[in-house]
């Protein structure tokens, strides 16, 4: 039988559910700070990812083929290079500053595990044209405002913060030229995902000495060396005045793999570190000039959808899966289908969610169905209900069975709900 592709998943309803919850909650988050939704292409040239994402990403991980024209197309890794492309395509008629999320389906050949797949959903948000650390602070504020809609809190999860540009500047006063900052960052960005021995042998293929690496992990190591960036103590103030700050660790070894980012990056993980991270961005100052705009500077974070719900299974904050129908409308034989329609028509109308089930001769196969999908009422509908313009309703949870006049069934179905509740 074939089988979904390895790292691809089938979405079946109980599972689908869980991506609307969670999209729901996105837009009721990002609808409370007043950011508007948008949505790219699903497929972009490859030179737009080319020398602007991630080595990693683009070299190792991109979907990228020639179409039937012959032109380099690449399956989205990520959204950043079309949200900066589509800023750039509409500058002049854009109000800046612009507030934009979206969430969609993203591709990565990566290899399929834990909270890993090749195609993934991504929740994008991002803030473009404020450099301002009021800025940083509602991106965070986002964040973390969605977190707690969820039901985590700060016990569980953490928001590890770092400023690439001050760790550019460490590197430098420490002696690592210009040329070897992109490597250090490949290595930095690496180091917790492998084992010492894994790290001299990346080291090395990096170019990176041992000299390199000891000045490196001597910088990282020292705790309190965040506390000259004025960036990091100043956001971290402010999360303070906010009651904040609880969930924010300064963490400069977090550089994150893309080489878009300029300043403020950051990572949310839980704080027993048994999954990988749930989110991460940054701010990103020169990449809506690099796709051709004029230069604008933006933040912004992406979170995936596989990491997450493993996560909030792991604590039991997924709703359980409801099919939402209220009633099944079960008929007994052809001669009454007419008379079912009209009945499944005006509970419709008065916004009662209805299946209508065709049971043959008995009732049983439809109060299975009924059973089985868990919906709290059925109306049985045969040969007798129709002649006396009656119905007969089924509570499945107390198993009352009562026939009734017609015209009763929407008050019946009030007060049995208003009970039930
Ligand atoms: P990223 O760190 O590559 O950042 O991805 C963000 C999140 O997407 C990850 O933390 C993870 O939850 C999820 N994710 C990434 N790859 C996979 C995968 N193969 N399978 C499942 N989930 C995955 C970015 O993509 C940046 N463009 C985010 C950004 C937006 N920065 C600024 N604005």
């Amino acid at each position: 039988m074939i089988q979904a592709l390895r790292g691809f998943r089938d979405f079946y309803p109980e599972n689908q559910s869980n991506i609307t919850y969670l999209q729901t909650k996105i837009a009721d988050v990002c609808s409370l700070f007043g950011y508007e939704q948008f949505e790219g292409p699903a497929i972009e040239s490859f030179d737009l990812y080319a020398a602007k994402s991630s080595d990693e990403i683009v070299s190792e991980q991109a979907f990228t083929f020639q179409d039937r024209g012959g032109e380099q197309i690449t399956l989205r890794p990520e959204l950043t290079p079309t949200l900066a492309r589509m800023v750039a395509n509409k500058q002049e008629q854009l109000i800046f500053p612009l507030r934009w999320w979206s969430f969609g389906r993203f591709w990565r050949y990566e290899r399929p595990q834990r909270g890993r797949g090749r195609e993934f959903y991504q929740w994008n948000c991002d803030l473009v044209g404020d450099d301002s650390q009021y800025a940083d602070l509602e991106i965070l504020e986002i964040v973390i405002t969605f977190l707690q809609s969820l039901g985590l809190t700060q016990e569980d999860c953490v928001i590890q913060v770092s400023d690439r540009g001050f760790v550019a500047n460490l590197l430098r006063q420490a002696g690592l030229g210009e040329q070897k900052l992109p490597m250090v960052f490949r290595f930095l960005d690496k180091l917790p995902k492998i084992n010492s021995e894994e790290q001299a042998d990346f080291a090395q293929k990096l170019g990176l000495s041992t000299d390199d690496v000891q000045i490196v992990i001597r910088l990282m190591d020292d705790p309190s060396i965040w506390e000259s960036n004025t960036e990091l103590t100043g956001l971290i103030h402010l999360l303070k005045q906010k009651k904040l700050d609880g969930w924010i660790e300064p963490s400069l070894s977090l550089v994150r793999g893309f080489t878009y980012y300029t300043g403020l990056v950051f990572e949310v993980n839980d704080r027993n570190k048994e999954f990988r991270a749930l989110l991460g961005g940054g701010r990103y100052n020169n990449l809506v000039e690099s796709v051709g705009g004029k230069p604008v500077s933006g933040i912004g974070f992406g979170m995936g959808d596989m990491v997450l719900l493993e996560y909030l299974v792991s604590k039991d904050l997924i709703p359980a899966y409801e099919t939402g129908i209220d009633v099944c409308l079960i008929s007994l034989g052809e001669s009454v289908a007419s008379y079912c329609q009209a009945i499944a028509t005006e509970l419709r109308q008065a916004d009662i969610c209805v299946v209508w089930h065709a049971s043959g001769d008995s009732p049983a196969k439809g109060l299975k169905f009924a059973n089985q999908k868990q919906i709290p009422y059925a109306i049985i509908i045969g040969e007798n209900e129709l002649s006396d313009q009656t119905i007969t309703f089924k509570n499945l949870t107390s198993g009352q069975q009562d026939t009734l006049p017609r015209d009763a069934i929407l008050t019946v179905l009030e007060r049995q709900k208003n009970n039930d509740e």
